[in-house]
């Protein structure tokens, strides 16, 4: 603050010069509209109107003027501050009212957009098929066991009469396992089906009766071309009980062909050998697309059957009782028959599907058709 001025010369006093008043109004009204936005504006008030703006620090001077300027000087001050102030106000009313309509438009709910716009997918026809199976099996009181697909070797073959000579335990394609270190691990293999499941079953049961099916990914190396995939998926089932017989063992094969293809459907064996079933088959089914009816009729020949009649589902057979032996159960009480096939080939048969590689490669775009099946 200036000193008491005793002879009046308001020229004396720069910063209440009518010129510089009015300056200092027009610099703040300038920059209030020059203000973008709300914060911007804030700032600009403080500049022009807070207690170290230059109109505040004017009106300050006022005090130190002689009587008879004070009037004049203060109206002047006082006017040049109103006037700021409502710039201030009017400029604050006009950013607000922006920001209001900028909420309401940036800010607003279309409530009429659709609310599913994340493309939905669809189930795996392996999953649902082997869900399917699933079902008719425990519709007639099986239960589904699963198992490990990294295997011991002892379960995926010793315990299945295919000791370390036996031949088919070379025919099986199997993978073996390597450590981080590169050595083979002996003793674990990727399971190539899961019989071994059956076997940890019979071992986990105190005593027969057993029904469970074993559905599971197995593993064999074949390259992956139309026909063949190194990862497929398998269902097989096993009964152990007093007095079963072949006969059950077709019944149940009969049944499940009617409970996925429909009435009339039937299966037949043809002699094979396994190593864990003795005596062992060959499953057929009739071919559900001509229903036998393409057999030599060459006005309709079938495509799904190549006009065979029959479509060759997998294996079966009444197990080996020396792999009863081996999982502690006495074969003089007890029989027991098994099967086991691909559900990749069911399913190509079933949907037509005529390369394997669409089942594998998880293109949504082949999976989508078979929809969700829940
Ligand atoms: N485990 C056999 C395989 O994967 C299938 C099979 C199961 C055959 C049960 C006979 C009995 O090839």
């Amino acid at each position: 603050m200036s000193a008491p001025n005793k002879s009046y010369d308001p020229v004396e006093v720069e910063a209440l010069k009518p010129e510089e008043i009015e300056r200092l109004r027009d610099e703040a009204l300038a920059a209030f509209e020059a203000a973008a936005d709300l914060a911007a504006l804030q700032e600009a008030k403080v500049a022009h109107t807070g207690d170290r703006s230059p109109l505040s620090l004017a009106n300050r001077e006022i005090g130190a003027l002689p009587p008879q300027a004070k009037k004049e000087a203060g109206q002047r001050v006082g006017q040049a501050r109103g006037a700021v102030n409502k710039a201030l106000a009017e400029r604050r009313a006009v950013l607000e009212a922006e920001r209001d309509a900028r909420v309401l438009t940036e800010e607003a709910v279309d409530v009429t957009l659709p609310f599913d716009r994340a493309p939905r997918g669809a189930r795996h026809p392996l999953t649902t098929l082997s869900e399917r199976l699933g079902d008719i099996f425990t519709a007639m009181g099986y239960a589904v066991a699963e198992g490990p697909e990294v295997e011991a070797e002892w379960l995926n073959f010793d315990a299945l009469n295919m000791g370390p000579d036996h031949p088919a335990r070379s025919t099986q394609d199997t993978f073996f396992l390597k450590d981080a270190t590169g050595h083979s691990t002996d003793g674990v293999v990727l399971r190539t089906h899961t019989s071994g499941v059956q076997i940890r079953s019979m071992l986990a049961a105190s005593e027969p009766p057993i029904y469970v099916i074993c559905p599971g990914r197995v593993f064999r190396s074949d390259e992956l071309d139309a026909t063949h995939t190194p990862v497929f998926s398998q269902i097989e089932l096993l009964a152990v009980d007093e007095g079963l017989t072949m006969a059950d063992l077709k019944g149940t094969l009969d049944h499940m062909v009617v409970s996925l293809f429909g009435e009339g459907m039937k299966t037949r064996l043809r002699p094979n050998y396994f190593p864990f079933t003795e005596p062992s088959a060959e499953m057929d089914m009739v071919c559900f697309n001509c229903r036998g009816e393409s057999v030599g009729n060459p006005d309709r020949p079938c495509r799904t059957c190549s006009s065979e009649g029959w479509i060759e589902l997998g294996g079966c057979g009444m197990v080996n009782p020396r792999v009863l032996i081996a999982c502690g159960i006495d074969p003089n009480r007890y029989s027991g028959f098994a099967f086991g096939f691909g559900i990749e080939r069911l399913l190509m048969f079933r949907h037509n599907v005529e390369d394997m590689r669409d089942i594998v490669e998880g293109d949504v775009r082949f999976t989508l058709p078979f929809g969700m099946e829940i």
